[in-house]
């Protein structure tokens, strides 16, 4: 009894750590659909962001026109997605689904902006990555619902003005910063997500834990809210887990005991932090003494991509304050050493702002 997770387990097992999405068990995908909630009222959380986008929708339905453009920034996780689908029903309209690195010519997007019906929704993902040609195809769709098509090349070209039916834009991003300021002002509701309280969390794990028909109490719904790192993919995600863990080595009740070992066997610290986040503070803690170290460096250093890094792992660790990004690179905090459990070299990074634990 007792096992320490082997690295088969937690390979074959990707979905514990952040995998690429190709490495998503089918399986998940699956679920994951099922957990979706379909409307707004279904949404936990986030209050402020559902109370705007509640008026806007109304509005838009009392007047019987498509909604503003829409556009949701956070990290991953934390339901952007979902709520392009909520828009999509709660306006009774169909959901066209693309991305920003999908649409690479501008012929693309006039594609898709040609075959919409009047109202309906059009979801663009990863929207910071759209092509700059592709942006000026989208400012006119978005402002006059027209756009222009070029045809033939030299000096035979012309320009061709075409109609678009009044649909809603409904952008997500994980970096806002990425997105240009001709195309953010044209969104007329820019929604930042954030990370989810554990009240919030403990709503969504018991939401999915009726769907998927585990048995679970209210301790170890808090036990997986308080390590799910403010994010409701993950929320569910440790939920199947621990599931999986109390029907094979438990009662397939999940108490509060059967959450603590599950998600110690799955690798999950009392943080909620996982393998990666844990090799990156080791990184910088131990490699680079204590930083500051540049993003490319850490990012070799723990095996993953820069983007991934510094969209998926940093932001929740400068959330809880163990990692600090300052112009010279990234540094750990005292509480960085303090939960790795290693006393921080007498000469580490002192010339940052105080802090609660010195
Ligand atoms: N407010 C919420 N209430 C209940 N479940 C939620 C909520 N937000 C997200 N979820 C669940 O979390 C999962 C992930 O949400 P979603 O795919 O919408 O995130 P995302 O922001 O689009 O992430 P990414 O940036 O990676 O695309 C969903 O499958 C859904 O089940
Ligand atoms: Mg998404």
């Amino acid at each position: 009894m007792d096992p320490e997770p082997t690295p088969e387990d937690l390979d074959a097992e990707g979905e514990v750590g952040w995998p690429a999405a190709s490495r998503r068990p089918a399986g998940e995908a699956v679920d994951d659909v099922g957990l979706r909630p379909r409307r707004l009222e279904e949404f936990v959380g986030q209050a402020e962001l559902k109370e705007h986008l509640a008026i806007v929708l109304e509005a838009a339905r009392r007047r019987g026109q498509a909604a503003d453009h829409l556009l949701f920034a956070g990290p991953p996780g934390l339901g952007k997605t979902t709520l392009s689908g909520i828009v999509a029903a709660e306006m009774d309209a169909a959901l066209h689904v693309t991305s920003g690195p999908a649409l690479e010519r501008a012929g693309d997007l006039a594609a898709i902006l040609t075959q919409l019906e009047e109202g309906d929704v059009l979801f663009v993902d990863e929207i910071h990555r759209l092509s700059r040609a592709v942006e000026e195809v989208l400012y006119p769709a978005m402002e006059d619902f027209q756009i222009d098509i070029v045809l033939g090349k030299g000096p035979a070209a012309r320009s061709l003005r075409l109609d678009v039916p009044r649909f809603t834009l409904v952008g997500a991003t994980t970096r806002t910063g990425l997105i240009t300021g001709p195309l953010r002002d044209r969104f007329g509701l820019v929604a930042r997500l954030d990370y989810y309280t554990a009240d919030d969390l403990r709503a969504i794990v018991v939401r999915a834990a009726g769907i998927l028909d585990v048995e679970l109490d209210d301790q170890g719904a808090a036990e997986i809210a308080r390590r799910a790192r403010g994010t409701p993919r993950i929320a569910n995600r440790l939920l199947r887990r621990v599931r999986d863990f109390a029907e094979v080595r438990g009662s397939g009740v999940v108490d509060h005991g059967t959450a603590r070992e599950g998600l110690r066997v799955f690798g999950v610290d009392e943080l909620g932090l996982d393998k990666v986040d844990r090799a990156i503070l080791d990184a910088v803690c131990r490699r680079f003494a204590g930083g500051p170290v540049g993003l490319s460096t850490l990012a070799i250093s723990v095996g993953e991509p820069a983007e991934t890094v510094e969209d998926v792992y940093e932001p929740f660790l400068i959330q809880l304050g163990l990692l600090m990004r300052t112009p010279r690179g990234r540094v750990a905090t005292p509480a960085a050493w303090q939960h790795l459990g290693v006393e921080p070299p007498v000469d580490a990074p002192r010339d940052e702002p105080p802090s609660l634990f010195s």
